[in-house]
């Protein structure tokens, strides 16, 4: 009977050894899914990065894209683009008004001494028929003051 015993005794010993041998096999597997999850986040922000939009897309730009919606059937922002009902506005900044070659502007326009800058556009976009009396550019205007910052911050970006 003792040698039964014996026996028992060795297998639990041996079970048990089993046991802890497999403790470090996962706990190396534990690392080993870690870092394939590693691999697969860098993957992810490498393709943000090559997808990514060339401005980088702030709240108040994103306000402003939104509000880009109420010019964009009469602009055109990109270099060489024709013009639609409204003239192209690529680097409008800066730019003396009726200034871009090829647009029939308003006689009211053309005279107005105007150099496109912030407050100019601010001025221009809470109310253009306002502005400058006369103007071909039939919009109705921006009343909100944050509106127009964004929409003016906005098309900094898209026309430079
Ligand atoms: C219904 C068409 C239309 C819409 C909508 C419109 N525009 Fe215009 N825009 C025009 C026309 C037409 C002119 C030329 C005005 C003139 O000659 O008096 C003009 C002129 C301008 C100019 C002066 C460009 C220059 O070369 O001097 C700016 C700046 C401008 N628009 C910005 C905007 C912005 C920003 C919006 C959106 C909030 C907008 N426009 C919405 C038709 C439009």
């Amino acid at each position: 009977m003792k040698k039964i015993y014996f026996l028992i005794l060795t297998l639990i010993f041996f079970l048990f050894l089993c046991a802890c041998g497999d403790q470090p096999t996962k706990a190396n597997n534990k690392p080993v899914i870690k870092e394939s999850q590693k691999t697969s986040e860098t993957v992810e922000k490498k393709e943000k990065t090559s997808s990514a939009p060339k401005i980088k897309m702030t709240a108040e730009l994103k306000r402003g894209k939104k509000m880009f919606i109420l010019c964009k059937a009469c602009h055109s922002v990109e270099k060489g683009e024709a013009h639609k009902t409204g003239p192209n506005l690529h680097q409008v900044f800066g730019s003396k008004a009726a200034s871009k070659i090829g647009f029939n502007y308003s006689d009211a326009l053309k005279s107005s001494d105007i150099v496109w800058d912030e407050t100019h556009l601010r001025s221009w976009l809470s109310k253009p028929m306002d502005y400058i009396p006369g103007t071909s550019m039939a919009f109705i205007g921006i009343k909100d003051k944050k509106d127009q910052t964004a929409l003016i911050n906005y098309l900094k970006e898209i026309t430079k």
